[in-house]
């Protein structure tokens, strides 16, 4: 692939190198090679990069609203036309497999269509209060918003929050993560060949604690979108409440899958192995706690771990089951806890580290017996292939232990019992309830956290709304 080094930002519409020409390597988590030194941004270029946001905004501001959603569906049909390079891209700089790379590549088109079918459609109301009176809202576009992307899905979670920022009418800017900022910087070029004003996208690549916190503390930007840590998140929080500025956190997750021994058994395996293994573990929604009905647990892990032997790991690029981790921390910080877990007690399932390519940041898909609810890999998000398996007797039980977190992002629910689907789904402490299919529901699904896992909610048609700000005009007519 034609990989140019450096990797340059892109601002107004042009790569820009990072003042001084500072860099530093993106690498491929499959091989551990570098695939290219990327621009390193710093508070100057993010200064660079608002700055260029801000008098790009009035115009893309005024343009009438069907002439701005035919700009971002240029731009969706420009990545559909070039998915499977993207994807590919996409691969190389994360170690996920192809096909859930295209998936994701997809995913973004899908965003991009479907809020650009929104930007003609974002209306206010008007409110009565009486003859003499007209009141009503409208939805004004926030102005600049900032956006702060993980690595886990790179250039689909730039797609989640520039799709309704831009349909609202703002221009924004982006920091990718800097394990994975290829996609989100040839995004850049892309969007420039479809047509999309120079300024409308710019891409400030760097470390999360350079451009990261320039970006979130910028008085520039009028909004903030972050996707990662709890404790990043803690930090952009405080840069936003310095300024008074609105922030959507998407934060981690300890997202239980609940198995009731009534559920569709040779279904329940495959759901809740997809959903602690795909993308290796590494989604916020991972289902990472499966809590299963005493009487079928047994049956049931034996099947999950006749799954983790059967998972192939591999490079990315070979398309297998499972890639690698995204990078060595990631890789010894798993590792970590599966040996906390074997310290604590836990019983450790499945195919051990021989089974997996040595060079590359794998880890086996691992399930762990024995876990008590006090564990460190019973409570702390691990962000990897790693299932912690609990028994409970009865449905109080399973609420109490799936609720025993301080997370909330999502929960999984498998039985054929709909009366106590639907109790679940009132009791679970979740943004997110999944009942008998793990990572149901797509883009129009508004996907939020609960407790720690977040604040507000993306995707859907409410997701429009964390890139508006609300007017209100009351007018009294002269009689
Ligand atoms: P992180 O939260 O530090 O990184 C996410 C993004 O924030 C990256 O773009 C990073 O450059 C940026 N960032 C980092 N420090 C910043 C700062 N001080 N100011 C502004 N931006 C900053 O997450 P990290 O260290 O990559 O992963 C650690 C753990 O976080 C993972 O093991 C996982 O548990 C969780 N995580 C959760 C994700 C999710 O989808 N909710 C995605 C990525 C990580
Ligand atoms: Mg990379």
């Amino acid at each position: 692939m034609d990989l140019p080094s450096p990797q340059l930002a892109w601002i107004d519409g042009q790569p820009l190198p990072a003042p001084g020409g500072a860099t530093f390597a993106t690498v491929d988590p499959s091989t551990e090679e570098v695939l290219a030194e990327v621009a390193r941004c710093g508070e100057e270029a993010v200064d660079t990069a608002v700055a260029g946001a801000r008098r790009a905004f009035p115009g893309w501001r005024d343009l009438a609203p069907p002439e701005r959603a035919g700009r971002i569906r240029a731009v969706a049909r420009a990545l559909a036309g070039r998915a499977e390079e993207f994807a590919r891209l996409e691969t190389l700089d994360t170690g996920k497999p192809l096909s859930l790379a295209r998936s994701e590549v997809d995913g973004t088109v899908r965003y991009l269509d479907y809020y650009a079918g929104l930007a003609d459609k974002i209306h206010g109301e008007s409110i009565p209060l009486g003859p003499g009176y007209l009141n009503y809202t409208v939805h004004e576009p926030v102005g600049v918003t900032g956006h702060i992307v993980p690595w886990n899905a790179p250039l689909n979670m730039v797609g989640r929050s520039l799709g309704p920022a831009l349909a609202a009418g703002n221009t924004a800017v982006v920091k990718p993560a800097e394990q994975t900022p290829l996609t989100a910087l040839r995004f850049g070029a892309l969007c420039r060949e479809a047509g999309l004003p120079d300024g409308v996208y710019q891409v400030v690549p760097g470390f999360g604690t350079e451009a990261g916190a320039a970006l979130a503390a910028h008085p520039g930007i009028d909004s903030l979108t972050f996707t990662g840590s709890v404790a990043t998140g803690r930090a952009v929080a405080r840069a936003c409440a310095d300024r008074i500025r609105p922030v959507v956190l998407e934060l981690g997750g300890k997202s239980p899958q609940l198995v009731f021994a009534d559920a569709d058994f040779d279904t329940v395996a495959a759901e809740v192995a997809k959903g602690i293994f795909t993308n290796t573990g590494q989604f916020c929604d991972a289902g990472s706690r499966l809590l299963v009905e005493e009487s079928v647990r047994e049956a049931l892990v034996e099947r999950l771990v006749a799954r983790a032997h059967a998972v192939d790991c591999g490079p990315g690029g070979d398309d297998p089951d499972m890639g690698p981790l995204i990078s060595a921390e990631q890789r010894d910080r798993v590792r970590g806890f599966l040996a906390r877990g074997e310290a604590e007690g836990a019983r450790r399932l499945g195919p051990g580290p021989e089974s997996v390519p040595r060079r590359g940041y794998f880890v086996p898909p691992t399930v762990f017996t024995g876990v008590r609810p006090d564990m460190a890999i019973a409570r702390e998000e691990i962000f990897g292939p790693v299932l912690c398996v609990q028994g409970f007797r009865d449905e109080a039980e399973a609420i109490a232990l799936a609720n025993d977190t301080s997370y909330g992002l999502a929960a999984g629910i498998h039985t054929r019992d709909i009366d106590r689907a639907h109790r679940l789904a009132a009791a679970l402490e979740a943004g997110y309830v999944m009942i008998n299919e793990y990572f149901t529901g797509g883009i129009g699904s508004p996907f939020g956290g609960w407790k720690e896992s977040g604040i507000g909610h993306e995707r859907g048609l409410e997701a429009v709304h964390n890139y508006t700000r609300l007017k209100n005009v009351v007018v009294r007519v002269a009689r």
